[in-house]
């Protein structure tokens, strides 16, 4: 299958998924529930959680747990973009192609909905349907938890405002701000397939090396899109990093630098699957995809 296929079917199965794990019926208390939906049910691209199923599938996990283990990365991350766009942070209307959810709802109802979609990824994951092994589901639950917190996406996102009020970044201090705020979940998507795998040591290191140059390379091309794309074709606003002082590839190598650093992470990710073989190939692909997108 091509990594557009593969793509399309993950996030189809997602989305029945989180329709279902986000149900309104059961909900005592709607509005948060519908929050939580509108955000969620969304047009994202559902990265994370093709990354999830496709370490699962390398390395032979079960397929329904791993879209499981998906869509409580998929819950994070779109809490994360929820808190992302508040006034308080990068202050955004637009987002997925529609009225970000403070604008649809209000601030905290959007704080309250990210806060539900952060709980209920960890609920996700801790539910026996995701492993019959209550150690696997705890070890899901600690990398998870590493990831999205103070010392992954969280630590990242503080970073990344305080940055904002400097006149100068250097290349440590932009790749520490990017491997947290972005690169985190990426290593927990790639990382999680291996765990529920209950894959060995190489294994791991190889998914989470690869993780860490694809989700560098990700942040670069997100980065890049600020600057070239529109709202129109992003779905989100754009030219506003440089106005507010973000800390970017761009600013220390321009933007045919960016391009060409994002261009050899990629490079390098492949590489790292030799052993893999054909087997690798949607990731590759997926890979390759991620510096050239256009949204
Ligand atoms: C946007 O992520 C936030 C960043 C980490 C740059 P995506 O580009 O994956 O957003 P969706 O999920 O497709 O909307
Ligand atoms: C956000 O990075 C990364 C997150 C953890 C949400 P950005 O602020 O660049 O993401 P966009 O451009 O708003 O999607
Ligand atoms: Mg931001
Ligand atoms: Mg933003
Ligand atoms: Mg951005």
């Amino acid at each position: 299958m091509t990594f557009q296929a593969a793509l399309k079917n993950t996030a189809n199965e997602i989305e029945v998924m989180l329709d279902g794990l986000l149900s309104l019926e059961t909900s005592r208390a709607p509005r948060v529930t519908e929050a939580m939906r509108y955000s969620a049910l969304a047009q994202g691209k559902r990265l994370r959680p093709f990354f999830v199923s496709e370490s699962a599938r390398i390395l032979g996990a079960d397929r329904q747990q791993a879209l499981r283990v998906g869509a409580a990365l998929e819950c994070i991350h779109c809490y994360s973009l929820v808190h992302d766009d508040l006034p308080a942070m990068d202050d955004d209307d637009l987002r997925r192609g529609k009225p970000t959810c403070h604008i649809a709802y209000d601030e905290a109802t959007a704080i309250l909905a990210g806060d539900g979609l952060l709980t209920v990824a960890f609920e996700i994951v801790a539910d026996p349907a995701t492993h019959k092994d209550g150690a696997v589901r705890a070890e899901l639950a600690l990398e998870l938890a590493r990831a999205s917190g103070h010392n992954g996406m969280v630590g990242g996102q503080m970073l990344d405002l305080a940055a904002e009020q400097k006149h100068s970044h250097d290349l440590d201090e932009i790749i520490a701000i990017q491997s947290l705020k972005t690169g985190a979940l990426f290593r927990f998507s790639l990382e999680g397939g291996a765990i529920l795998a209950q894959a060995g040591a190489d294994d791991r290191a190889t998914m989470r090396t690869f993780a860490d140059k694809i989700g560098l390379a990700f942040q670069i091309a997100d980065d890049i899109l600020d600057v070239e794309s529109s709202p129109e074709q992003l779905g989100k606003a754009t030219q506003k990093d440089a106005d507010a002082g973000k800390a970017t590839f761009i600013d220390l190598f321009g933007l045919d630098g960016a391009r060409q650093k994002a261009g050899t992470l990629a490079d390098e990710a492949c590489d790292l699957l030799a052993a893999y073989g054909d087997k690798a190939d949607t990731l590759r692909e997926a890979a390759r995809f991620i510096v050239e997108r256009k949204n």
